[in-house]
């Protein structure tokens, strides 16, 4: 018999105790996606925008790990992994599953939680006007809970927990995950300043929401209704610990890839200057310290973010902080910032971007797009960029500059919600139009990742609320199950677009672009042919073969080789024997 450690009777016993808003009765459920081809009723707020905000938090009820509450609202689900970390002795039961596999990704989780939370600040009525507010707080906690839990002692934060088999490759139901996993921490000795920068401005970030403390609230709603004192204060000291760690750690400040390899190819970091940044911007929100503001301009300078002030995603955070600078000091005179500063740094970015400028472009049918950030998981930067827009169009200096950011902004969404060549709303399950394979272990019911494509026809579970990757620059889409860089889902996909439908929710009575699209749309559409990415090369120019023909051709082309040079041998040999060289007579 196991002897179980006590901190898992406890965390059982904690877990029915610890109060949190009380969930509807009865429970919120997506609608099936025949019903989001027909407008909706209207009236404020509007019903298809509230019912969007409530698919897309669904999605994170999906992605859960551990033993799943009696409010589980996922049908197809099951408990899972309820012993992780016991053999290390961290309980580490519990949060998401980062995409369509099985890790628990701290790096990228931290990013999510934070951009929920800073939009849930920010946009906060959207959450309660469309009824979702519960759900809310029951999706954070389920993310800070596992992420306290992931950071036992001031410096010891678990980074990762990865597949147990070896290549990853594990592609099944939540039954049979292989276990126990590798654990893998960063300590003082062995830090990583990115991961523990991003886990403070995460717990930070959080922190403000649950105490309610609002940038200028005339240009913002209220943060969402969940205000929590003691929970904001447990956050707080969470955030304050790993902004320590992450600045002062013994071993100095490196990358977390730098002390666990292993990270390195699946959310490896490029820089932690960004996230030095964040943490001490939400920080001095937090505090009002003015010494912790000051830090955040000292490393935007030090670690040069202006250059790389790009795109904005779960690796690099840089194009947010000018937004989030401007709302600091709008919202607290007292930290010695100049609010002028960082409007003109946000704003020459944000005119780059709407005036098709740089650094992204638009694409010929209307994705903002990033060569080399978009080329996998398209829809992503895109959907960050108008998530920035729309929070800095109430500070922006002209109203001209707010219509632009507002317009640009709205295209996007429109954009990802169907109004494109494919006629695809890019959310599962919100019309009949949504994709159908979304790269999912466990709503494909697949159990064999050779058959990825084939078995079953039709994945087993509608997947709903999930943002898949995105379309090709050229706007194709194939809805291929392997295909992961157009059809993968991922907590951070889903990130903005809660934020985007949360504003919308608050100040659009028009539908959401998808109850336009009629069933069938995108089926006369379709491409032909194969994609060319990172996942399937058959459809490239000049790579027109697929793998295997690829290698007969090369085999052919050896053997073919290999004769032309026998013969030109042969030949030469022919050309030189003695006779040729006249010597044969002599001889
Ligand atoms: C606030 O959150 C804490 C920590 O989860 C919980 O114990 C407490 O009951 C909550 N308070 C309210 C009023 O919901
Ligand atoms: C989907 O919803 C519509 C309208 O609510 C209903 O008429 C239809 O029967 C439902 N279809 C399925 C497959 O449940
Ligand atoms: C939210 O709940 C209230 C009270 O039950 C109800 O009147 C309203 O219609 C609901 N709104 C939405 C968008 O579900
Ligand atoms: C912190 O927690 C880790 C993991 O449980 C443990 O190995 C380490 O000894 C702890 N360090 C301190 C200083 O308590
Ligand atoms: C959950 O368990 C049921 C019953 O065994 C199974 O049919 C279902 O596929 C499981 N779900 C997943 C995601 O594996
Ligand atoms: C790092 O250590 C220095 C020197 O002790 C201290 O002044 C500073 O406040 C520390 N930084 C953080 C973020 O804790
Ligand atoms: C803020 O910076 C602007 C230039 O960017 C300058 O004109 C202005 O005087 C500064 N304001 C304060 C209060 O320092």
């Amino acid at each position: 018999m196991r002897v179980i450690p006590v901190f898992f009777t406890l965390h059982a016993v904690a877990a029915l105790v610890s109060a949190q808003l009380a969930l509807p009765i009865p429970p919120f459920l997506p609608a099936n996606a025949s019903s989001g081809a027909e407008p909706s009723a209207g009236g404020y707020p509007n019903p298809a925008w509230a019912n969007l905000l409530g698919d897309l938090i669904y999605f994170y009820d999906e992605q859960r790990s551990g033993t799943l509450p009696s409010t589980n609202r996922v049908p197809w689900r099951n408990d899972s992994l309820i012993l992780e970390g016991l053999d290390v002795g961290i309980d580490l039961t519990g949060g998401f599953y980062d995409a369509g596999d099985f890790s628990k990704d701290t790096f990228p989780l931290s990013f999510v939680l934070m951009s929920l939370c800073w939009g849930a600040t920010d946009f906060g009525k959207g959450y309660d006007l469309a009824n979702q507010t519960a759900y809310l707080d029951d999706t954070l906690r389920w993310g800070l809970d596992w992420l306290i839990k992931a950071h036992p002692n001031a410096t010891t934060l678990v980074v990762m927990v990865a597949s147990a088999d070896k290549d990853g490759s594990y592609w099944g139901g939540d039954r049979s995950i292989p276990s126990p996993r590798p654990v893998f921490t960063i300590t003082n000795d062995n830090p990583g300043t990115d991961a523990a920068a991003g886990a403070a401005a995460a717990f930070a970030a959080c922190s403000n929401l649950y105490a309610n403390r609002a940038f200028d609230n005339k240009a913002y709603s209220a943060p969402a209704s969940l205000k929590n004192d003691s929970y904001a204060s447990t956050l707080l000291s969470h955030a304050q610990t790993l902004y320590t760690f992450a600045a002062n750690a013994t071993g100095g400040r490196k990358t977390y890839q730098t002390s666990v390899p292993q990270a390195a190819s699946i959310y490896g970091s490029s820089g932690y200057g960004d996230e030095l940044a964040m943490a001490a911007l939400f920080l001095a929100q937090a505090t009002g310290s003015p010494a912790t503001y000051q830090e955040a301009e000292s490393y935007w300078t030090k670690y040069d973010l202006a250059s790389s002030n790009r795109v904005f995603n779960w690796d690099s955070k840089t194009p947010g902080l000018p937004v989030l600078f401007a709302q600091v000091n709008q919202a607290n005179s007292g930290l010695g910032g100049n609010l002028t500063t960082w409007m003109a740094v946000a704003e020459s970015y944000f005119d780059d971007i709407v005036n098709n400028k740089g650094p992204g472009f638009t694409t010929g049918d209307g994705l903002l797009f990033f060569d080399g950030d978009s080329d996998d998981a398209s829809l992503n930067p895109a959907l960050n960029t108008a998530m920035l827009l729309e929070r800095y169009v109430p500070i922006a200096s002209t109203p001209e500059k707010q219509v632009a950011y507002q317009t640009f902004a709205k295209s996007q969404v429109d954009y990802a919600l169907g109004k494109n060549t494919m006629s695809v709303p890019y959310i599962v399950g919100v019309n009949p139009n949504s994709p159908q394979n979304p790269h999912s272990a466990m709503a494909s019911g697949g159990i064999n990742v050779d058959e990825i494509d084939t078995v079953p026809a039709q994945e087993a579970y509608v997947l709903y609320g999930a943002v898949v990757g995105g379309p090709d620059k050229r706007g194709r889409f194939f809805d291929i199950r392997s295909d992961w860089p157009q059809t993968e889902v991922a907590l951070d996909y889903n990130a903005p677009m809660l934020t985007l439908a949360a504003m919308h929710t608050i100040g659009d009575t028009k539908d959401p672009y998808f109850t336009a699209l009629k069933e069938g749309a995108y089926a006369q559409v379709k491409p032909k042919g194969q994609p060319c990415d990172a996942a399937i090369r058959d459809g490239c120019q000049g790579h027109r073969l697929s793998k295997k023909a690829t290698i007969a051709m090369a085999i052919v082309l050896a053997v073919v080789g290999l004769v032309v040079v026998g013969l030109s041998a042969w030949y030469l040999a022919l050309l030189f024997r003695p006779a040729h060289l006249g010597l044969s007579k002599a001889g």
